[in-house]
């Protein structure tokens, strides 16, 4: 308990390294799950959450670019584990002092693993895409503290990928794209696969050792996918697309981690829960399990949340907050899960603050 108290606060203080200050900060990189407001300044997205009731459980309550009405799942897992919340990455106050302090958010609405997923929505970073950005914000650290400082700090941090939803909802389950012609469920799953693996050996050639890989829900049963069937039941195709990608990705992120040099990758999803969550809401605490708490009335399936919908009564009892994203009352829920699994081995009752600095710890 002692060490892990010390720990704690060498993880808040920040500590000394080759002449740099620096504390351990997160780079998160990820879809609209974990946007907080890259894609408010893309101004020719329509992925976009910058308007109400968006952020109405979030701060003073004002529209800040997240998709949902309070916190994300990486805010709340970053929060437990005692870390900065990392700005976005076009926050017009994003400075080297800044990055230093609380590390960049990359993520973007609309975002897939592909370059070539998300393409409706016009404008945003696709991983790639932010990968590169990541870079930009390397050499600007580098310019500022030197190599060697540079390297440790980037060495020392926080890595999390959150994607792969799009990369079905808005490419391969969308006959508008050519992906969805193109490839079968094994043979993209393969490409996915192949893509996200050299994603994150890039990473690591550039400093990445500690990272997450979130997994997917059962994205089958966002009320945008009920609505395409009559009985408004959760679309069993795109569910076991979610599964079969879990554990894809679960076998990726365990291998590279076992081979990449210093490296502890670790994957983590709350399929399972979510889905009981969805089957027996009650049983969880909410009311409602299969429609969006912000809603438009009948005129669906769309991104209807906007400034004439109506809000559910009891925001913190709906599963999901719009035709996509879950409420902050469900992301809650999902990162507790998420940290119960992916730090179980450091104990059983329930999240520790330990593995944010702990170097390496058994997967
Ligand atoms: C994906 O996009 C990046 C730029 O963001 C580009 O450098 C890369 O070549 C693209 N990859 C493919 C496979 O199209
Ligand atoms: C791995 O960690 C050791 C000890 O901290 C370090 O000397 C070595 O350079 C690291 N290797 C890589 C590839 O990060
Ligand atoms: C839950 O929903 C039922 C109707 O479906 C309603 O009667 C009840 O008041 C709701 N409870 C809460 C706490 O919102």
């Amino acid at each position: 308990m002692k060490l892990m108290a010390a720990l704690m606060i060498v993880a808040v203080l920040g500590f000394s390294i080759g002449g740099c200050h620096c504390k351990v900060v997160q780079f998160i990189f990820g879809d609209s799950l974990s946007d907080v407001g890259n894609n408010k300044y893309l101004s020719k997205t329509l992925a976009n959450a910058n308007l109400p009731w968006y952020g109405i459980d979030f701060g003073n309550g004002l529209p800040n670019g997240r998709f949902t009405n309070g916190r994300t799942v990486a805010d709340i897992i970053g929060d437990k584990m005692g870390l900065p919340r990392p700005p976005a990455f076009m926050d017009p106050s994003l400075t080297e002092d800044v990055i230093l302090a609380n590390g960049v958010n990359y993520a973007s609405g609309g975002a897939g693993i592909l370059n070539e997923t998300g393409g409706l929505f016009i404008q945003r970073f696709s991983l790639y895409k932010q990968i590169e950005l990541f870079q930009g914000t390397q050499d600007l650290i580098v310019s500022k503290i030197g190599q060697a400082a540079s390297d440790k700090f980037f060495q020392d941090g926080r890595y999390v990928v959150a994607l792969g939803s799009n990369d079905f909802i808005n490419n391969y389950l969308m006959p508008v794209y050519s992906d969805s012609w193109t490839y079968n469920d094994q043979t993209f799953m393969t490409y996915l696969m192949d893509t996200l693996g050299a994603q994150l050996r890039l990473l690591h050639s550039l400093g990445a050792r500690q990272l997450i890989v979130f997994g997917l829900g059962p994205m089958g049963c966002i009320p945008l996918q009920r609505v395409l069937s009559t009985t408004g039941a959760c679309q069993d195709k795109t569910n076991k697309l979610a599964l079969s990608f879990n554990q894809a990705t679960s076998n990726l992120v365990n291998q590279l981690s076992s081979k990449l040099p210093n490296a502890s990758y670790r994957f983590g999803d709350a399929y399972d829960v979510v889905n009981n969550v969805i089957t027996n809401p009650h049983k969880y605490g909410f009311n409602n399990s299969d429609s969006p708490c912000c809603s438009f009335g009948k005129i669906r399936p769309a991104l209807t949340c906007v400034p004439v919908s109506v809000l559910c009564k009891d925001r913190s009892k709906y599963v999901f907050w719009d035709e996509y994203h879950p409420s902050d009352s469900a992301n809650e829920l999902i990162a507790n899960v998420m940290i119960r699994k992916l730090f179980s081995n450091n104990g059983n009752n329930g999240p520790s603050p330990a593995p944010a600095i702990a170097p390496s710890p058994a997967a």
